[in-house]
């Protein structure tokens, strides 16, 4: 494999990255990606449209169409670019878009990729304009203009590239320019994965990291996973280290499992100190709202991406909290969810937290 010098992660902003990976944590990340389309769970209808652009492709000898993949963080967007040029038998180079400031970077690495070179551009909707404006000529005519000198004297040379496969990663593909999106051959929309999905997820990693799991015991911990494989790894691993120390590494049953979560901060329903904090916060300050992000996002002391992107596409999602255009608002089963009285209806008053909520 073959990593641009800014490596696979520096770009990401670290508070949408999982701030509890440490080192360890990451290597084992890595250890734990399906390496094929085979191996990668869920997501069927991806995996069934991918798989016959990439037969395809093989079987015309050529280079795979450029794919675009959006979905929420940890839904396996790394992954699955990484099993393309694996399927593909294709070199992989990996860059993010907050890396490419300046089209030249961007042209620096696009000359010097090899034939059939599979190019994954991790948030690629964070790339300056200039640059986004050089990709749609390498996407399209593989060819580049790079400017040599500048001012008056500045002349454009035209670059041939030989024909590679861009494979592009957002969280955001509403943010996307139109022409960028439309360069695109096939997009890839991830969806969240099933519980029963998460579960064949946890049996497999429990397998590679050699821990003893039980039926229930992996279903407890993927009911918790909202819908994100990578948080479902994520909370094996720490099962492991209490079944380790508590139990002397005795196999991961359902009474382990919710032993464990709930030293980690883990709800019943999966929700962690985050989501419950935003909860808590919309409840209990702004009475259910509405109220802006930004005024949420202060009020729970993180960044507004951080809440929109980590958050609420989960709250959302289980039908705590809407989006409207007047703001974020709590749903009933908010306030039921953390034991709070909601405001009475009609009445016009703002809400109050229960007497004896939590
Ligand atoms: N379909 C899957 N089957 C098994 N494991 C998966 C699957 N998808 C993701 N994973 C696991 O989840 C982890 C996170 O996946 P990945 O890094 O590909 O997510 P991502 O979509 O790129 O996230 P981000 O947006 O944060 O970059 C990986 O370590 C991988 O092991
Ligand atoms: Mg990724």
């Amino acid at each position: 494999m073959n990593w641009d010098e800014t490596g696979p992660d520096t770009a990401a902003d670290p508070r949408l990255v999982d701030s509890s990976a440490d080192g360890e944590d990451q290597a084992v990340e890595a250890a734990l990606r399906p390496k094929d389309l085979e191996e990668f769970v869920g997501q069927e209808k991806v995996r069934e449209q991918l798989d016959l652009v990439l037969r395809a492709a093989r079987a015309r000898g050529a280079t795979a169409d450029h794919v675009l993949l959006s979905g929420a963080p940890g839904l396996g967007k790394t992954t699955l670019s990484m099993i393309i040029a694996a399927e593909m038998g294709a070199p992989i180079r990996i860059t993010s878009g907050p890396a490419i400031q300046h089209a030249g970077d961007l042209a620096a690495i696009l000359s010097s990729l090899q034939e059939g070179e599979v190019l994954f551009l991790d948030e690629i909707h964070r790339m300056s304009r200039p640059a986004e404006e050089m990709l749609y000529m390498a996407m399209e005519d593989f060819r580049v203009d790079v400017i040599v000198g500048k001012g008056p004297g500045a002349t454009a040379i035209p670059l041939e590239l030989p024909p590679f496969t861009l494979v592009g990663a957002t969280t955001r593909a509403g943010l996307l320019p139109p022409p960028l999106r439309d360069r695109f051959g096939f997009t890839g929309h991830m969806e969240f994965y099933e519980p029963s999905e998460l579960e064949r997820v946890i049996h497999r990693s429990a397998r590679l990291l050699d821990v003893e799991i039980g039926a229930d015991g992996a279903a407890e911990i993927a009911g918790r996973s909202r819908g994100t494989p990578r948080i479902a790894n994520r909370l094996l691993r720490r099962v492991r280290d209490y079944a380790q120390v508590k139990t002397d590494g005795g196999i991961i049953d359902k009474d382990v499992a919710n032993a464990a979560l709930k030293v980690y901060e883990v709800d019943p329903r999966g929700l962690d100190r985050l989501d419950r904090a935003v909860l808590g916060a919309l409840l209990k300050l702004f009475g259910g709202g509405p109220v802006g992000l930004s005024t949420l996002a202060v009020a729970v002391g993180e960044e507004r991406e951080t809440v929109e992107e980590v958050a609420e596409p989960f709250l959302v999602r289980e039908g705590l909290l809407a989006r409207t255009p007047r703001g974020r608002v709590a749903t009933p089963a908010a306030w039921a969810h953390l034991g709070l009285v909601p405001p009475q209806q009609g009445s016009g008053k703002a809400g109050q937290p229960g007497l004896f909520g939590t």
